[in-house]
């Protein structure tokens, strides 16, 4: 089976927001530093993008759960497969994710980070889609919401391919 890919989100598109959501975060934290918790591998191109429009300091440090492994649909199951280098007591954590798609993700690491003692924990995805949603989970900033389509670029994968496109495409399967 082939797939062809259709632009979504095109790169300009992407560019523009993630440069509002990093301006939202350094006026939210103004005085303060930041601890960015990026979630590997799909969120990795985001918040290092996200990390350089940021004026405030930031510190990053990176995370890797399970996902779907070559499939589409989430096993509901999560687990840490890389933890973070430094530790989170006392920092103002914004845990970055690539896509909020079931909430199983970040409903787990929300609980995880509970018992580390942050100073503050707010969560920021780059794509939301509701429409999947079967746990609810508190974003604090979202890039976009989008319908329930499978989508690939800009750190996402489909079966470990396309995660170098630098726009969010829906994956069409042939
Ligand atoms: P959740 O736990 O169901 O919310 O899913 C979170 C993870 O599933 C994301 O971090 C992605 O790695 C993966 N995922 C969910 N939807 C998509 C998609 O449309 N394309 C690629 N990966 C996805
Ligand atoms: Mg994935």
């Amino acid at each position: 089976m082939s797939e062809t890919i259709r632009v979504m989100l095109p790169e300009d598109e992407l560019d523009k927001r993630i440069t509002e959501l990093g301006e939202q975060i350094s006026k939210d934290y103004e005085g303060e530093s930041v601890f960015l918790c990026i979630i590997l591998k799909g969120a990795a191109f985001f918040g290092c993008e996200l990390a350089k429009r940021i004026t405030v300091p930031v510190t990053i440090d990176f995370m890797a759960t399970s996902s779907y492994g070559s499939g589409t649909v989430s096993t509901g199951e999560v687990q840490i497969k890389k933890d973070l280098d430094l530790p989170i007591e006392g920092k103002n954590v914004i845990i970055v994710e690539d896509i909020i798609d079931s909430g199983h993700t970040l409903n787990f690491l929300s609980k995880v980070f509970k018992d580390r003692k942050a100073k503050s924990i707010r969560m920021c995805t780059m794509l939301d889609k509701p429409d999947r949603r079967e746990v609810d989970v508190d974003v604090d900033y979202t890039g976009f919401t989008i319908p329930d389509a499978f989508v690939v670029g800009y750190g996402l994968d489909y079966d470990q391919k396309y995660r170098n496109l630098p726009y969010i495409g829906v994956v069409e399967l042939d």
